[in-house]
């Protein structure tokens, strides 16, 4: 299984939804692959914000190492499920999207945790530290329940 994260800039809320997922995986010994990307190309190539760092650090993650990159058509080839944080990726990724096969593999992340509810995980750059925790917490709470899926049916999500 080939899991990608989506979000704006690629340096705030996926690469910290990649860190979680990533360290649940490891925990569970499984060996789907992680991996996120963004649409804006101000960070390519930058280490994610130091804030989203701080965050994963407090919670045991090391997400320092992450370099931001942009989606390409070609992440719908190379990914089984693609991930977005709002609506504004849900309605790029899906506008990029070639056949019905791309479109199944999109869905927002807190889904996962509300079925369903197309809730959005808010942009948290123009804030303070404390929306990047309350991020961390969201993304915590719907990568848990992948990385439970994963565990039950390493084939699904
Ligand atoms: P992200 O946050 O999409 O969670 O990585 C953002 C980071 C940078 C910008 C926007 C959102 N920016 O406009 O530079």
């Amino acid at each position: 299984m080939k899991i990608l994260f989506v979000c704006t800039g690629n340096i705030c809320r996926s690469p910290l939804a990649e860190g979680i997922l990533r360290s649940k995986l490891k925990k569970n010994h499984n060996t789907a692959e992680v991996d996120s990307c963004g649409f804006e190309s101000f960070h390519i190539g930058d280490a994610p914000d130091a804030r989203a760092q701080a965050i994963a650090k407090k919670h045991g993650i090391d997400i320092s190492a992450h370099q931001a990159r942009l989606f390409t058509i070609k992440d719908f080839d190379r990914f089984d499920q693609i991930y977005i944080m709002d609506v504004s990726h849900y309605q790029r990724v899906m506008h990029l999207s070639r056949n019905v096969n791309d479109r199944q593999k999109i869905d927002f992340i807190m889904n996962q945790a509300f079925p369903g509810s197309n809730l959005n995980v808010q942009d948290p750059w123009y804030s303070d530290i404390s929306a990047f925790e309350k991020v961390y917490q969201q993304l915590e709470l719907a990568c848990e329940i992948i990385a439970s899926r994963l565990k039950e049916k390493p084939g699904k999500t």
